[in-house]
């Protein structure tokens, strides 16, 4: 499934195409921001579950908080469904979240047998090659019962807040995608958004850090990669993370919590990750 989605299938004419669909549908400004108001909900919704967590315990752990709102926020963009709404399919939801983890995870694990190819017979401590047996077939199960739910719906005219199914539905002639690679690039797309949250302390200016142009023109930072795979996402991972982070600012103070100091040590998966997720106490600012 994998190496017909965009961020693995090989330089080439599928690859261009989905790159093009991608950055005219997806990541094109004017859709960038159509979603806006989706974004903004996302953000209160969780800004109320943060508040909720630290009256309830007396602090927050923010990982999860930012990721399900990163979750719920993609699969509103790509598969036009948040699960962030009263009466929503809870069941659904933690399957979802379940994948993702688990989808997460096995892309970020080290696996000899990418570089050792005949270890692959007999040596696979992590249960690589078994996991992604279980799991493929859930994913395709899942993305194919809302690629149906949107057929059934029947063709729609597109604009800017059409969801990135619709988009891949209404391809047609030789830009026409089968089922399979729709579901392997709408799958790569969601996983992919789970690399919005990194780790920024060392690079801020007034701690000591230097600016740098973070878009792949100095690779000095590249947390977007750089070159012709650079991140074709990166104006709405930017936009996103910087509104987001600009209101748990505006509307939070952050205090160390002491009986769970900071702690920045770095563990490196799909993506570079705090060791021990974040923990601290939030003061609402009047
Ligand atoms: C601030 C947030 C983000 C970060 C830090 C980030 C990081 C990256 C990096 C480092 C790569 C290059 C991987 C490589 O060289 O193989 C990449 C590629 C990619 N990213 Fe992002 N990304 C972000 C946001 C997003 C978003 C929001 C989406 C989609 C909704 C997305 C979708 C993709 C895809 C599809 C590729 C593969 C491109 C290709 O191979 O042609 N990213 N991203």
């Amino acid at each position: 499934m994998f190496n017909r989605a965009i961020g693995f299938a090989p330089n080439g004419t599928y690859w261009r195409l989905l790159r093009k669909v991608a950055s005219s549908h997806l990541f094109a400004p004017r859709k960038i921001s159509a979603h806006e108001p989706a974004r903004d909900l996302e953000c209160t919704s969780m800004l109320n579950d943060i508040r909720k967590e630290q009256s309830l315990h007396g602090f927050v752990v923010l990982r999860k908080h930012l990721q399900d709102a990163s979750l719920n926020n993609i699969m509103e963009i790509v598969f036009g469904k948040s699960y962030n709404k009263v009466g929503d399919d809870v069941d659904e939801s933690m399957e979802l979240q379940e994948m993702v983890r688990e989808g997460f995870e096995l892309l970020g694990a080290f696996n000899w047998c990418d570089h050792l190819p005949w270890l692959n017979y007999f040596y696979d401590p992590f249960r690589i090659k078994e996991r992604c047996m279980v799991l493929v077939p859930k994913v395709k199960k899942f993305v194919k019962k809302i690629i149906n739910e949107h057929k059934l719906r029947g063709s729609v005219n597109l604009h800017d807040r059409s969801d990135f199914v619709d988009v891949l539905l209404s391809l047609d002639g030789q830009d026409n995608l089968s089922e399979e690679d729709m579901v392997a690039v709408l799958w790569r797309v969601i996983i992919f958004y789970e690399n919005v949250f990194r780790d920024p302390e060392r690079f801020i200016v007034s701690a000591g850090g230097s600016s740098v142009d973070i878009r792949g023109n100095d690779l000095r930072l590249a947390p977007l990669g750089a070159g012709r795979r650079v991140c074709p996402g990166m104006n709405l991972g930017m936009v996103t993370v910087s509104e987001w982070v600009a209101k748990l600012v505006h509307q939070f103070e952050w205090v160390q919590d002491m009986g769970r100091p900071v702690d920045l040590t770095e563990v490196l998966k799909l993506s570079c990750e705090m060791k021990q997720p974040l923990c601290t106490k939030v003061i609402p600012r009047k």
